[in-house]
């Protein structure tokens, strides 16, 4: 396994995107109380810059769902940490990295759902929607990729790659 030489996105791509994507939101949910629910760990730095620019306060909580080991997905998603703050008759933004299957998003809203939070919607940086399995939609989406296995800005290949701060494809 290797990294691309060239990074697929680089970070002042992503802090631009990212920077309107947070103007979309403020818009949209300006006035609300909003969450934001950043989903750890891939999207750290997603989550971290993008409060940075929104105009709107927020509270923050992060949850944190596995359902991956190397490039394949396991089908099977565990919670391995819930949000502590309430979420009842919050409007949640739902942080991620990327949605591929669409199976750990669809149970984070299932989750949230459950807590009746008064409305959610989600934010993914990467946006697989090719390989989509479950019925999730993200409203706000950085960008569409397919037919690559993408690493760093916070998402790993078995926990690794997670600290550069460009976007790479891992190749064979
Ligand atoms: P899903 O449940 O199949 O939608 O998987 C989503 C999760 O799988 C993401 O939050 C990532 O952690 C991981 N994932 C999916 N595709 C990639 C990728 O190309 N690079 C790194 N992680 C990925
Ligand atoms: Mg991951």
């Amino acid at each position: 396994m290797k990294l691309s030489d060239q990074p697929l996105f680089t970070a002042s791509q992503i802090d631009a995107r990212i920077g309107e994507l947070a103007d979309e939101i403020s818009k949209d949910l300006a006035g609300r109380d909003v969450v934001l629910l950043v989903v750890l760990k891939g999207a750290l730095h997603t989550g971290s810059d993008l409060m940075r620019k929104l105009s709107i306060p927020i509270t923050l909580d992060f949850v944190r769902a596995k359902s991956y080991a190397g490039t394949e997905s396991s089908g099977v998603v565990d919670f391995l940490l819930l949000p502590r703050v309430d979420l009842r008759d919050k409007h949640v933004v739902v942080v991620e990295d990327i949605l591929d299957s669409g199976r750990t998003a669809r149970v984070i809203a299932d989750y949230v759902r459950s807590q009746d939070a008064a409305s959610q919607c989600f934010l993914t940086l990467f946006n697989k929607s090719e390989n989509r399995q479950a019925s999730v939609t993200a409203e706000y989406v950085g960008f569409e990729i397919s037919g690559h296995f993408i690493v760093g800005y916070g998402m790993d290949y078995d926990e690794q790659f997670r600290q550069l701060p460009d976007v790479y494809a891992l190749e064979e």
